[in-house]
């Protein structure tokens, strides 16, 4: 008789055969920065997530050192916005001025810097706005500047999601011809109009005035466009793809890891970690093992590299850390 049981008698035995186990250095922590002076800002909608200005960063920076997460990924908020999204590519912006902060004083971090403009613009876009439409070409030089600035304050990873087309080319031309050939794109390459980004847009300040994002980013009920999204994106230069986000779109990691040997980051978004954080604050779930079986979830679908809130959580875990 066939006895899959077997394998399954203890947990000894399970880890012996286990085919997808996480590991810290496989997370990304998002990190929020907000302009100003002695601020440590809780977000409502994602508990435990705080915005920070740079001169507390130091204190989420020694949570994050203690957790064994290597990789960071900031966002900043300007207190200033406009049409251009001026702050983005400011050599002096709140993004800026932390990337300088955390290289000199913990180079140990790794930095990515997301590159967009909507938490810079006024209307909230990740576009340039004309007659209520956001340009595409137009945008491409500022995408560029804000990259390249990001660069020279440190950063050691660009991470573009703002899903104009053309954008990975911009990029990487820009980077090279500033001499920073050897700094890696990756790539918000499938990166959905999604409903899970509610959360993110109170804590980055980054919510469109007027209408939604659907003219850029995808359609939720497509797949293969997912793979041309990708394979576009390698071609322009990209060094990591990514899929955005995770949860609800596990198909799309796989069949993009399907289709491509480069690394693949899935993004699990602020809307799945606070749905996990309210129904665990109302005990209705075990927030460790629901947690886990979603990061290895996502880590099983396809993805060696992952985005998540949960991350100094999920490393307290791994190292065995009730
Ligand atoms: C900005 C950006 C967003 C997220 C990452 N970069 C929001 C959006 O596109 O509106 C979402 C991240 C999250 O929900 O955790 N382009
Ligand atoms: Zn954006």
């Amino acid at each position: 008789m066939i006895r899959r049981r077997r394998l399954r008698v203890n947990e000894t035995i399970r880890s012996l055969v286990r085919e997808t186990s996480l590991a810290i250095s496989d997370f990304i922590y998002p990190i929020f920065i907000i302009e100003g002076e002695n601020i440590k800002n809780p977000i409502d909608s994602m508990p435990g997530i705080n915005q920070y200005s740079v001169d507390r960063l130091g204190e989420e920076l020694q949570r994050v050192k203690r957790s064994g997460v290597k990789n960071i990924l900031l966002f900043g908020i300007p207190i200033h916005k406009d049409e251009v999204g001026s702050e983005a590519y400011n050599p002096d912006g709140v993004t800026q001025k932390a990337i300088r902060y955390i290289k000199s004083s913990y180079p140990e971090f790794t930095v990515t810097a997301d590159i967009c403009l909507c938490e810079y613009t006024s209307h909230g876009h990740c576009g340039m706005i004309e007659d209520g439409e956001v340009l595409n070409d137009e945008t491409l030089p500022l995408l560029a500047k804000a990259a390249v600035s990001c660069a020279k304050a440190g950063a050691d990873i660009i991470a573009p999601s703002d899903m104009m087309d053309g954008h990975i080319k911009a990029i990487r031309e820009a980077l090279d011809e500033n001499h920073y050939i050897n700094t890696p794109i990756m790539a918000y390459s499938a990166k959905y109009a999604s409903a899970y980004y509610a959360p993110f847009r109170d804590a980055a300040h980054s919510a469109p005035s007027f209408g939604d994002r659907k003219t850029y980013q995808m359609d939720y009920g497509n797949v293969k466009e997912a793979v041309r999204e990708v394979l576009d994106d390698i071609e322009e230069g990209a060094d990591i793809v990514m899929v955005k986000p995770a949860l609800a779109y596990l198909d799309v990691i796989k069949t993009v890891s399907l289709k491509t040997d480069y690394p693949i980051a899935a993004y699990n978004v602020s809307g799945e970690y606070s749905m996990v954080k309210a129904a665990a604050a109302n005990g209705w779930i075990d927030e460790k093992k629901v947690v886990m079986e979603n990061l290895t979830a996502m880590k099983r679908a396809g993805a060696g590299i992952i985005i998540t809130y949960h991350a100094l959580d999920a490393a307290k875990w791994i190292k065995g850390d009730s």
